[in-house]
C-alpha cells in the first residue's frame, strides 16, 4: 500500500450529477460520471485518510472502507455536504451540481399537453460558497468548467467561494471530462498563480490534489 501520508486526516468529498425532479418521473441532470469524485475517495482513503464520500446517482459501486451517502438533488447533496464537512479537515467538491431546480415540482406526473410548457426554475444553493463561508481550517477544493478564459474565471470563482484552490477543466479536450478515465486540469489558486498538468488518469489527478491540499495545511 502507498505511503499512509493522510492518516488522521478526515477528508469530505462530493462527486456526480444531481437530479432536479420536474415532476415524479422526469428530471433535469448532467452527463457526470461521477469518476473524479470517487477517485479522490479512493486515493485519499488508500493513503489512510477517513473519507466520507456524497454522490449524486452515477453507475459506480461503493468503495471498500469508505462511507458512502448517495443522494439524488441538490438539496439533498447540500444537506449531507454540510454534514460530512463539519469535522472534515478537508473537503472536495467535483459533483457537478445542477445550478437550477424547479420551483414548484409536481407531485402528480405532468400530463401530456398540447402546445409549449412553461417550467419555473430557481437557483440551487451553491454549496462550495455555503461550506467557504465557514472554512474555518478546512482546506477546500473546488472544481470548474470552462470554455474559455479559464484560469482568470477559476481564480475569480475560487475567491468568491472562498476556496484555497480550484481545479479548472475543459469540456472540449479530448478524452477528459465527462465520462472518460483521464482528465487534464490546471491548479488554479486564489491568488490566480497557477500550475498546469499534464493529462493524466483521474487517480493520478487525486494524487496531485491530495498533496497540494496537504501542501495547503502546511505538511
Ligand atoms: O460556479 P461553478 O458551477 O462553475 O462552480 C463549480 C464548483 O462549485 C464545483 O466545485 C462545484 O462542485 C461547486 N458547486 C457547488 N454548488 C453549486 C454549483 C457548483 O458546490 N450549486
Amino acid at each position: 500500500s502507498p505511503p499512509q501520508d493522510l492518516a488522521g486526516v478526515r477528508v469530505a468529498v462530493s462527486a456526480g450529477p444531481t437530479r432536479e425532479y420536474l415532476d415524479p418521473v422526469r428530471y433535469i441532470s448532467n452527463p457526470s460520471s461521477g469518476k473524479m469524485g470517487f477517485a479522490v475517495a479512493e486515493v485519499a482513503r488508500a493513503r489512510g485518510a477517513d473519507v466520507t464520500l456524497v454522490t449524486g446517482p452515477v453507475g459506480l459501486a461503493d468503495l471498500p472502507g469508505v462511507r458512502t451517502v448517495r443522494v439524488e438533488s441538490a438539496l439533498e447533496m447540500h444537506a449531507a455536504m454540510l454534514e460530512a464537512a463539519r469535522d472534515a479537515n478537508v473537503v472536495v467538491m467535483t459533483a457537478a451540481v445542477a445550478d437550477y431546480r424547479a420551483a414548484d415540482p409536481a407531485t402528480e406526473k405532468r400530463p401530456k399537453t398540447p402546445g409549449d410548457v412553461t417550467v419555473t426554475f430557481t437557483p440551487n444553493p451553491d454549496i462550495l460558497a455555503a461550506l467557504g463561508a465557514e472554512k474555518g481550517e478546512r482546506v477546500l477544493v473546488g472544481f470548474a468548467m470552462e470554455t474559455d478564459a479559464g484560469v482568470a474565471r477559476a481564480a475569480e470563482k475560487a475567491r468568491r467561494k472562498n476556496a484555497d484552490f480550484i481545479l479548472l477543466n475543459y469540456p472540449t479536450k479530448v478524452g477528459t471530462a465527462f465520462g472518460g478515465d483521464d482528465n487534464e486540469v490546471t491548479l488554479v489558486r486564489a491568488d490566480g498563480s497557477f500550475e498546469a498538468w499534464p493529462r493524466v488518469s483521474k487517480r493520478e489527478v487525486a494524487s496531485r490534489l491530495l498533496d497540494a491540499a496537504l501542501a495547503v495545511r502546511g505538511g
